[in-house]
């Protein structure tokens, strides 16, 4: 019988609270850093402190000298690797430093490691190492090299794309908004730093380091270290955060396994705060300009978003803030165009909502903007503008509850009191009040992923995959959809994930995470269940004896006939009479490549924001939140709550807070530290509200699962660019939005 007549119960959908919970409040959930090999070391990096160079001395000699420094790996001794690391045998494949020469390519660049008993010897050796350089000038910032077309931006996408014809249609244009915006370089800070603890038995490689990408970091691994991928298990159980920078195996984890190869003894490394201002990754600096033209009535004629972006003299990542315009608003003509200059820092790589994050800043302004010069209210001209279809390539979507989402949020937020023009509003303590709204939208995307699923005679289940849990849930959600695969109770499911050894759970990443290996978790439970099926159905003993094509009900580990629930069976039973202990299938999850080529697929959202200006001193506080999101299916609204809630917290700190500050003449970070980088705190945060919008989607995946990790950071800095500007009649354009640029 096909796995399809089984039907399923009920966990999926509930608010359950996190399985790990207890483990990470009682410290029994171990982070890769808690990891002790007997006989460890410690590593501590020396990291550059020009941006351009080399290096052409390391007091080598006083740090070996240095009670309990036992080796410093420097380009001379470090191992040499079986593969370039500067070499892209995958568009992921990012280039990295591993002190393979003496050349600085940026600041905060990995230099030196040193390794000894103790963190405290390993840190005062590498302080003791005094590098000397012969720098070169450094380029940094959009305006220091000739800007250029990159090949592809973002994972791969088309540098331009676009409808219709832009200048004819600002030609018809009644109305006509052009506007440049800048974002600031965002750092990924993770509260958990990269860590690696390492060690090595001959070529083989046991790591613990936080991966959102188990399989792809095994694989990038084998090349460098020329060593069969089934020889390196990597443990990955809980992530401290991940948000991009985690997806790809940074320098500094791979120095940690280098250190301990040199050394022939585990190896902890462990990266410093300030250290993950450059290897690790980070959001690049964009300027976006939007022309908009518009009739009275507020349609679209011409919409170009163009951005300008920066990436590292060595590789290539173009920040894809173009990418939202090609999903969101209905125009005849549209253009999305990005240029990137090169400049003499880290490469920078995905961070939560690549590309749409700071695209929306700039998209949602402008509207903004546009709406203002037209009279209209901000959330009316989005709905003129409401896309029926994909605007760039026409396809229906496979569901949209955007409208919904608009509706109930604004109903919330109490949008329809919003006065047109700004500065009108004013609290009781004299400090002006404005409103802004925002859209979000996340493409509903899929990797690939397979699980195991193993039910077992005690009435339990075993389920595998190689899944990660970077603080998202996936250690709660995955035992969810298992439980509601196999008609488990969710205590008798036995989840293990976050092992390279585990079927390749695809990669958290781009808000795939739980649609990939969910399906995957899914599948190969329903597998399961259709094998117990099988031998009930073929045992002349069982009361589903004969009934194959009556379709079953699983649930509380029995198996029940549809058209009379009364002959049921336990999975036990079933297992016990035919002299199995256990049954074992396999499940993929992927997208349906049909339905994907048909449909446009995306998660939605609209996000309202109320700030608070005081007029005379410019202090900006966002006293109120509110988001409505419909992304497919909820399988735990209180987990779905939590990312929305950190996605627009972040849209708050994009929107207000986060800023690294290069000094251009040197190419260094000045504010690489959690006291000097702000991002928000609780006191930033006295009021947000997620409200989950009922959406079904029957095309994305079976389970109807889209994406909610990214959702809620996009459209809220926006939302809150465009309160401040109703609050206070100043339009800022350069994000962060700081109390002097309204003054
Ligand atoms: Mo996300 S930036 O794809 O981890």
């Amino acid at each position: 019988m096909t796995p399809e007549r089984v039907r399923h119960g009920a966990s999926i959908g509930q608010p359950a609270t996190r399985r790990d919970g207890e483990a990470k409040v009682t410290g029994a959930a171990r982070y890769t850093a808690d990891f002790r090999p007997d006989g460890m070391l410690h590593a501590v990096m020396a990291v550059s402190t020009i941006a351009k160079g080399r290096i052409t001395h390391l007091d080598v000699a006083a740090a070996r000298a240095h009670p309990g420094v036992e080796a410093v790996m420097i380009p001379e001794n470090a191992p040499k690797l079986a593969k370039s690391p500067d070499e892209k045998d995958n568009p992921f494949a990012f280039r990295l430093n591993l002190l393979q020469n003496d050349e600085v390519r940026y600041a905060n660049q990995p230099i030196a490691v040193v390794i000894a008993t103790t963190l405290e010897a390993a840190t005062e050796g590498a302080a003791l190492l005094s590098p000397r350089y012969a720098p070169e000038t450094p380029h940094v910032g959009l305006d220091s090299g000739k800007p250029f077309v990159p090949g592809t931006i973002g994972a791969g996408s088309a540098t331009s794309e676009g409808i219709g014809d832009v200048a004819a249609g600002m030609d018809a244009a009644e109305a006509r908004i052009t506007a440049t915006y800048d974002t600031a370089a965002q750092y990924h800070n993770a509260l958990e730093p990269h860590s690696t603890v390492a060690k090595w038995d001959g070529d083989r490689l046991t790591l613990y380091t936080p991966t959102q990408a188990l399989w792809v970091a095994k694989g990038r691994l084998a090349g460098l270290f020329g060593i069969p991928p089934e020889n390196i298990h990597i443990v990955s159980h809980y992530l401290g955060g991940g948000f991009g920078s985690k997806g790809f195996l940074s320098s500094p984890q791979i120095l940690g396994i280098m250190a301990a190869k040199l050394v022939g003894r585990p190896v902890k490394l462990v990266t410093r705060r300030e250290q993950m201002f450059g290897p690790v990754g980070h959001r690049a600096e964009t300027r976006q300009t939007m022309t908009l033209g518009a009739r009275r009535d507020g349609s679209l004629t011409a919409y170009h978003h163009h951005t300008l972006t920066q990436t590292s003299s060595y590789d290539d990542f173009f920040e894809p803030s173009g990418i939202i315009s090609r999903h969101l608003y209905a125009s005849p003509a549209i253009a999305t165009t990005h240029e990137g200059v090169r400049g003499d820092i880290g490469t920078p790589i995905f961070m939560r909502a690549p590309g749409e994050a700071s695209g929306s800043v700039a998209v949602e302004s402008a509207l903004d903007e546009l709406a203002h010069e037209l009279g209209i209210d901000p959330l009316d001209l989005r709905l003129k503008n409401y896309a029926e279809v994909e605007p760039i390539t026409g396809k229906p979507f496979s569901s949209k509850a955007l409208r919904e989402c608009y509706a109930q949020g604004a109903e919330r937020f109490g949008w329809s009191r919003r006065p047109l023009a700004p500065r009108q509003m004013r609290d009781g303590d004299g400090l002006l009040v404005g409103w802004g709204v925002g859209t979000a939208t996340y493409p509903a995307g899929m990797f690939q992923g397979e699980a195991r699923a193993t039910i077992r005679d005690d009435g339990t289940a075993l389920i595998e995959t190689a899944a990660h849990d970077m603080g998202q849930g996936a250690w709660t959600v995955l035992a969810q959809i298992a439980a509601d695969g196999t008609g488990l109770p969710m205590e008798r499911i036995d989840l293990r994930i976050g092992e390279s050894n585990l079927p390749n759970g695809g990669l958290a990443g781009g808000s795939t995470g739980t649609a990939t290996s969910g399906m995957a978790v899914y599948n190969a439970a329903k597998a399961a269940v259709a094998q117990l099926a099988d031998l009930a159905t073929n045992d002349p003993d069982s009361p589903l004896y004969g009934a194959g094509n009556a379709g079953f009900t699983a649930a509380d580990g029995r198996l029940a006939r549809q058209d009379d629930p009364s002959r049921s069976e336990s999975f036990s039973e079933i297992l016990a009479r035919a002299g199995r202990s256990s049954v074992e299938a396999k499940g993929q999850g992927a997208g349906d490549p049909a339905a994907q080529k048909t449909y446009a697929m995306h998660a939605h959202g609209a996000v309202y924001a109320e700030v608070k200006v005081d007029p005379d001193l410019g202090q900006i506080r966002v006293t109120r939140l509110v988001g409505a999101f419909a992304a497919g299916r909820v399988v735990n609204p209180r987990l779905v709550r939590s990312q929305y809630y950190g996605g627009m917290i972040w849209g708050v700190s994009l929107a207000l807070h986060e800023h690294a500050v290069m000094d251009r003449r040197s190419g260094r970070i000045m504010n690489a530290s959690l006291a000097d980088y702000h991002v928000p705190v609780n006191a930033d945060i006295p009021s947000a509200e997620a409200i989950l919008v009922e959406e079904h989607d029957p095309h994305v995946n079976a389970l109807g699962i889209k994406g909610v990790g990214e959702l809620g950071i996009v459209g809220t800095a926006g939302a809150i660019a465009n309160a401040v500007w109703h609050a206070t009649g100043i339009r800022v354009r350069q994000i962060p939005i700081t109390l002097d640029k309204l003054l």
